[in-house]
């Protein structure tokens, strides 16, 4: 008899044991030392509650929107690459289980499964996760792609004009096995992943993604899309005005989970900084290090309108497939209702800031 599986550690302890190690490591691991990977989750761990006493709660209520759109709880599927080394369902378990959970799924242009069959799979909200690739007419046909295939908004990544050095990567040689690939690229000549000295990945973007990414290269997509563009991987607030001015309707605070340069700041940091600075020019989004649903609380006290859980889903996903990712799921909900619970609120409006000072 297994024990239970309690919560999302439990979730990932039972993962690592039964994954690969080259593949527990590309999902678990960050760049060079792992500085940024660590303090992410300890950011959120570091937060007190200063949980208010006889509010009378009566029965929570979680529901909310992601630019206008309806999902159950303010917690969403963020876009993370290659689920097949997860489980063979791969992106299809993971929409349906965000469907499931009545929650938005981001599906990662970096998926083993093609955007068409994935997004047919989840519900709305879903959206389709971009990088720029050097080639403008493969990254328009992405964007088109991603339109016809009923995406509702693109989730522009912006923190990976290369990759970060992630040196497990490098010494397992990480690469995809035989039989999958990058799919939604392999139409345009751009699925497979190099077998390479270091990290296959790493190669990979170096080969095809724009390293000198700019302002006007976010002007290019909103004039190329008729969807909402939400710019993924913002780390300043001067940066988070800017991409509000330049027409994002959201911004996800976000380093990557650690992923790409270490010793950028825990995004639980600089979160309320960028809040401040574009002052409802737009939703604002956090991930990175979420792994309660006390973390949800505290960064909705911080000012996101809502949270996106990565590494987590990965771990659902490996242990029970689209059972496993909806479980991880309502486990963060079940947290974060206690949470809301236990610090005497009713809704999401009444989570705010008093909440984390005395
Ligand atoms: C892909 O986006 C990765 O961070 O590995």
């Amino acid at each position: 008899m297994h024990p239970p599986l309690l919560n999302v550690a439990d979730y990932a302890r039972a993962a690592r044991a039964k994954l690969p190690k080259e593949v527990y490591d590309y999902y678990e691991g960050g760049a060079l030392d792992e500085i940024t990977l660590r303090e992410n989750t300890a950011g959120w761990e570091g937060l007190k509650l200063y949980y208010r006493v006889l509010a009378g709660v009566g029965a929570r209520e979680m529901k909310t929107t992601m630019l206008g759109q309806s999902i159950s709880m303010p917690i969403a599927v963020a876009p993370t690459a290659f689920h097949k080394l997860a489980c063979a369902e791969g992106e299809i378990a993971t929409a349906r289980a965000a469907k499931a959970a009545r929650t938005l799924f981001i599906l990662s242009s970096l998926s083993n499964t093609a955007m068409e069959p994935a997004l047919a799979e989840a519900a709305s909200p879903r959206w389709f996760q971009l990088y720029i690739y050097k080639d403008r007419g493969i990254t328009a046909d992405l964007v088109k792609r991603a339109e016809a295939a009923g995406a509702e908004a693109i989730v522009l990544t912006v923190d990976a004009p290369g990759l970060g050095t992630r040196e497990r990567d490098m010494r397992n040689r990480f690469t995809l096995p035989e039989g999958l690939c990058v799919e939604n690229l392999s139409p345009l000549g751009k699925g497979r992943m190099p077998e390479v000295r270091g990290s296959g990945l790493a190669a990979y973007v170096r080969d095809n993604f724009k390293s000198d990414l700019s302002f006007e290269d976010l002007d290019w997509l909103c004039g190329c899309s008729r969807l909402p563009i939400v710019v993924k991987g913002v780390c300043r607030s001067d940066d988070g005005r800017r991409v509000a001015e330049h027409g994002a309707k959201a911004i996800v605070v976000s380093n990557h989970g650690g992923r790409q340069l270490d010793t950028a700041p825990a995004t639980c940091e600089v979160l309320p900084h960028i809040v401040e600075a574009v002052d409802d020019r737009c939703e604002i989004y956090v991930d990175g290090g979420i792994r309660r649903g006390s973390d949800a609380l505290k960064a909705i006290a911080l000012g996101a309108r809502a949270v996106l859980v990565g590494r987590p889903i990965l771990w659902g996903l490996t242990v029970a497939g689209q059972e496993g990712v909806l479980s991880v799921l309502e486990i963060l909900r079940r947290e974060l209702d206690e949470a809301m619970l236990l610090c005497g609120s009713t809704n999401l409006k009444e989570i705010n800031r008093s909440l984390l000072s005395p």
